[in-house]
Formats: structure tokens, sequence, C-alpha cells
């Protein structure tokens, strides 16, 4: 008999259109998991109101967006249970249950936290949902019942309280809850244009939706070895970003080739962008086929959503009854 396969679930806040730095932190992985595990993926809306609660007109768009960059990128409805947090409201009464149990002192010092109170100072983050954010994750992730959640570095501390909350809750009502293990992705170290970390609010970044011209725009726009001012300049690969972006799009014998000529002066920044940005906009080429598939079919991405959305359902009502019976309410 074949092992039961382990249960990976992982979501993504729709706050814009996805570009290669959440491709390659954490939708590539995604994709490869879904061959292996028995995957839920979901669109986190509510959390995009902890800290967009003022102006929530985007956000049924961006998840539509959100779904459409995902299937193109190649998750696969028939492999993982894809869904949005929203259309699931068990998610909210597990969230409410669990507020009962989480001691406000876990919250408050989570790192994350303090972090992004600094960080994001234009926004008055001062909300009781906000302090929230991990309980309504650890809702998310334990109603599953998931043994694996993929998250990048940021989010270890949230999924360290999830693994808190589930104890906690077990201890108080017996077993129901599994503790989750945190699997930290491994990315490529591509940055933003401008060598800061890829993110829509540097506007730095590269999307999966981007035009061949835009991305050529961009890659002309990048920033290479930063000491290497004039052609004749030798330079050095090892702290370019062009070369990054090389090693994922680019053969391997022209890489040894600009890794040789980079260095002595023999190629020049403008010609090796151009040859990363054709590879670039050729590896997009079949994502960009797929998006205009499934824009072209909205009723496709819908009957997507909602098959994904009612088989989550289930399991998440399953949890609930345990739930509740547990806590004898
Ligand atoms: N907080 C995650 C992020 O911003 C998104 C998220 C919400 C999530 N709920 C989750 C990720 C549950 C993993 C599991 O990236
Ligand atoms: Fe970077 Fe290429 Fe310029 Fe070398 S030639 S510094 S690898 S962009």
């Amino acid at each position: 008999m074949t092992a039961k396969k382990k249960r990976i679930l992982s979501g993504m806040r729709p706050t814009g259109p996805l570009h290669l730095g959440n491709l390659y932190g954490a939708l590539a992985n995604w994709i490869k998991m879904q061959e292996e595990y028995d995957c839920f993926f979901f669109i986190a809306d509510w959390h995009a109101l902890t800290s967009s609660y003022e102006d929530t007109g985007s956000i049924a768009d961006y998840v539509r967006q959100m779904i459409i960059d995902w299937l193109s990128a190649g998750l696969s409805p028939e492999k993982s249970t894809i869904f949005v947090q929203s259309h699931i409201k068990e998610h909210a009464e597990l969230f409410l249950l669990l507020s009962m149990i989480t001691p406000t002192s876990w919250l408050e010092r989570n790192p994350t936290y303090k972090d992004q109170i600094t960080q994001l100072s234009n926004k008055d983050l001062s909300t009781y949902g906000f302090l929230g954010y991990p309980v309504l994750m650890a809702a998310d992730i334990i109603i599953y019942k998931a043994d694996g959640v993929p998250v990048g570095v940021d989010q270890v501390p949230h999924t360290e309280i999830t693994r808190e909350i589930a104890r906690r809750f077990n201890n108080f009502y017996g077993k129901v809850f599994p503790e989750p293990e945190a699997i930290l992705t491994q990315t490529p170290k591509i940055l933003g244009i401008d060598r800061r970390k890829m993110s829509k609010s540097y506007d730095n970044a590269i999307y999966l939706s981007d035009t061949p011209n835009d991305i050529k725009s961009k890659v002309s726009r990048m920033i290479t070895d930063p000491q290497r001012a004039r052609k004749s300049d030798p330079g050095n690969p090892d702290v370019c970003n062009v070369f990054e972006f090389h090693k994922l799009y680019t053969d391997d014998q022209t890489i040894n080739e600009i890794n040789e000529q980079c260095r002595c002066a023999q190629i020049g920044c403008v010609d090796c962008k151009k040859i990363m940005a054709e590879n670039l906009i050729e590896a997009l080429g079949p994502i960009n086929e797929k998006r205009k598939y499934y824009e072209a079919r909205p009723e496709i991405v819908e009957e997507i959503i909602v098959t994904g959305t009612d088989k989550a359902r289930r399991v998440a009502r399953k949890t609930m009854e345990e739930v509740r019976s547990a806590i004898k309410i």
C-alpha cells in the first residue's frame, strides 16, 4: 500500500500582478510540489484587508488576476486544490475560536509584526485585525490539517505561532490538529532592476504579464556590476544581477562565454542585456499564451475557483465539526 500523500498548504495575498520575485519565491516551488503532495493553494483576500482596509476597490480584480497568473505559470486545478479564502466562511469561525485561546503577548512579540509596523509607517496598522494576522493564518493552515507550509523566511514567525496555537488547542480540548512544519523555499538570488529586493512598492519588478517591450525596456534599465562604469572596464558577473537572470534563462555555453568575456571587457552590458532580455521574453512566451487563453474565457476561471472552493470547503467543514465537538459548543 502506498502511504497517504502529505498535505501541503500555502497562500498569497492578492496585492497585485505576480512578478518574477513571487514566481521564484513561491509559485515555482508550488508547481513542483503539486507532483508529489496533496496540495491546497489559496488566495488570502481577507489577509489583504489587514493592510489595505481603506482602499478595497482592486482586491476582487487582483484575486482573478492572481488565479490567472497561477494557472498560466503551471499550477494545475487537476493536481491541486485552488481556492479563495473569503469564500470559505469556516476560516472565520476557526479564527474566532482560536483568538479566544491566543495570548496577545505571542502576537505582540512577533518580529514580522514589529517590522511591518515600522516599514509601512504610511499606513495605520494599529488595528485588531493586523495584530491578529497570524491567528487567521493559523486558522487557514490547521483547518486543512496541513503537514507542511511552503513559505519564505519572513513568514516563519507566523508558522511558529501556528504551531503554538495548534498545540495549545490540543492541550485544552484534545488532539484535533497536527503541528504543521514550515518548508523554506530555496530561491535564486534575482533582485529588482534597481538591485533592491523585487517588490511592487519599489517599482522595480518584472511582471509575468509584462509585454516583450516592457521587458526590453526594464532590462535595459537594469543596474549591472556597479563597479563597471565603461564598456572598456572589466566586469564581475558574480555581483551582477543581469548575470543571475542569465543563470535562469540562458544556455550553459552562452553563460560561460559571457562570464569570460565580461571579465576581460569583451562584451558590453548593452549586448549582454539584449541576449538576456530575448531569452527571458522567450521563457515567458508560453505563460503569456496561457494568460490570453484564460483571459478570453472567464467562465473557465470561474469554474476552476468554484470546483476548488467546493473541495476545500468540504475538508474545512469536517474539521469544524471536530472542533465544535472538542470545544463542546
Ligand atoms: N501571510 C502569507 C503571505 O503574506 C499569506 C498567507 C495567508 C499564508 N495565509 C496563509 C501563507 C497560510 C501560508 C499559509 O505571504
Ligand atoms: Fe553584468 Fe553582463 Fe554587464 Fe557583465 S556584461 S556586468 S554580466 S550585464
